[in-house]
C-alpha cells in the first residue's frame, strides 16, 4: 500500500499569501532552511492504480499536476481517483471538490455532520450537483472503530473511521455543539499484509480510542498544526489558541511529543503544519528535538510505503 502525502500544510499552505511571520517571510527570501507546502491532503492506494483521495485541498491541481500516478492515461478524460473521503468540512479540505466539477460523478465517502456542513454552511454539493455531482456514501465513525469498510472500486484496502475531538468550522451549523463525525481520523489498512496507517490531520485530543489506534498503527500521521498553544496569539496574528482550532500543540506537558514518546509506532509523521510552526524551518531547534524524539515532519510529495 501507498500513501502520497499531496500537501502537508495546515489552512492557508506555506508561505501564506498575505504572511510575513519568520517563516514565511523566510522562505520568500530564502533566508531560512525549509520547503514550500500545499494544503492538506493524501492520497492512497493498494495497486498503484485506483487511488483514494483523502481530503479535497484548494491546492488539489497543483497536487494533481505534481503526481503522476494520479493521471493513469487510460483514455480521453480518465483520473486514478476512485474516490474522496473526508476528515471534516474545513476549507483546505474540502474546497478541492469544486476543482474537480469536470469530472464524472465523485463518489464522495464522509460523515453525516460533515454532509450536513457541505450542504448548509458551505454548500459545495449543490454548487456541484449543476456539474459532476457527488455520491454520498456514508462514513460512520464511532468509538470502538468496529466498522471498517472497503470501498467498491478501490482493492485491497481497508478503512476504519474513528471519531475524534478537534472542532467543526466556523460556518457549521454545529460549530458550537460537537457532534460524532465533526471530525474524524482513519485507520488505513493494507489487507495483503496488516499493516497499518492511522491518520488524524486534526487531533484536539487524545482520547483512549484514539490512543488504541496510535498504538496498534505501523505509522501515524497526525496533526502538526502548532508548535505552542498559544503560536497564534504571541506572534499577533489571531486570538485563537491551538485547542480554540481543535489541534493539540506539539511542545508542553500532554503534547503531541509526549503523546508519540508513549507509542511504540514504528514511524511518527506530522502533518498539516501550520505556515508559523518553527519546526517548518530545517535548521531549528524544535526540529531537532523532534527529530530527537524520532518524529519526522511530512513534505508535499513524501511517499510512504506499509
Ligand atoms: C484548521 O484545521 O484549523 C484550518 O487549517 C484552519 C483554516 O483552514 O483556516
Ligand atoms: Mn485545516
Ligand atoms: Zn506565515
Amino acid at each position: 500500500m501507498k500513501i502520497i502525502v499531496l500537501g502537508s500544510s495546515a489552512g492557508g499552505g506555506f508561505p501564506q499569501w498575505n504572511c510575513n511571520c519568520r517563516n514565511c517571510d523566510g522562505i520568500r527570501r530564502g533566508t531560512i532552511n525549509a520547503r514550500a507546502r500545499t494544503q492538506s491532503s493524501i492520497a492512497v492506494s493498494a495497486n498503484g492504480i485506483d487511488w483514494v483521495l483523502i481530503n479535497a485541498s484548494p491546492d488539489i491541481l497543483t497536487q494533481i499536476r505534481a503526481t503522476p500516478a494520479l493521471q493513469p492515461a487510460r483514455s480521453g478524460r480518465d483520473t486514478g481517483i476512485a474516490a474522496v473521503m473526508l476528515m471534516d468540512a474545513q476549507i483546505d479540505h474540502v474546497t478541492g471538490l469544486l476543482m474537480l466539477r469536470e469530472g464524472k460523478t465523485l463518489p464522495l465517502y464522509c460523515t453525516p455532520s460533515v454532509w450536513d456542513d457541505l450542504t448548509t454552511g458551505l454548500p459545495l454539493v449543490h454548487v456541484l450537483s449543476h456539474y459532476c455531482g457527488v455520491q454520498w456514501h456514508l462514513l460512520s465513525a464511532n468509538h470502538t472503530g468496529m466498522s471498517s469498510m472497503q470501498l467498491p472500486g478501490v482493492e485491497g484496502i481497508r478503512f476504519t473511521p474513528l471519531a475524534l475531538k478537534s472542532k467543526a468550522p466556523p460556518y457549521s451549523p454545529h460549530r458550537e455543539q460537537p457532534q460524532p463525525g465533526d471530525n474524524i481520523g482513519l485507520i488505513i489498512e493494507n489487507m495483503a499484509n496488516g499493516k497499518k496507517l492511522f491518520y488524524a490531520p486534526g487531533l484536539g485530543e487524545i482520547e483512549p480510542h484514539v490512543e488504541t489506534a496510535m498504538h496498534a498503527a505501523d505509522c501515524v500521521l497526525v496533526d502538526g498544526t502548532l508548535w505552542t498553544e498559544d503560536e497564534m496569539i504571541e506572534q499577533g496574528f489571531s486570538e485563537k489558541k491551538s485547542a480554540d482550532m481543535g489541534h493539540l500543540p506539539q511542545s508542553g506537558k500532554g503534547g503531541m511529543i509526549e503523546v508519540l514518546d508513549a507509542v511504540g509506532t514504528r514511524r511518527k509523521i506530522l502533518i498539516h503544519i501550520n505556515n508559523t510552526n518553527p519546526i517548518l524551518d530545517e535548521d531549528s531547534d524544535e526540529r531537532a528535538i523532534l527529530t530527537q524524539h524520532g518524529i519526522e515532519v511530512a513534505f508535499d510529495g513524501m511517499e510512504i510505503t506499509l
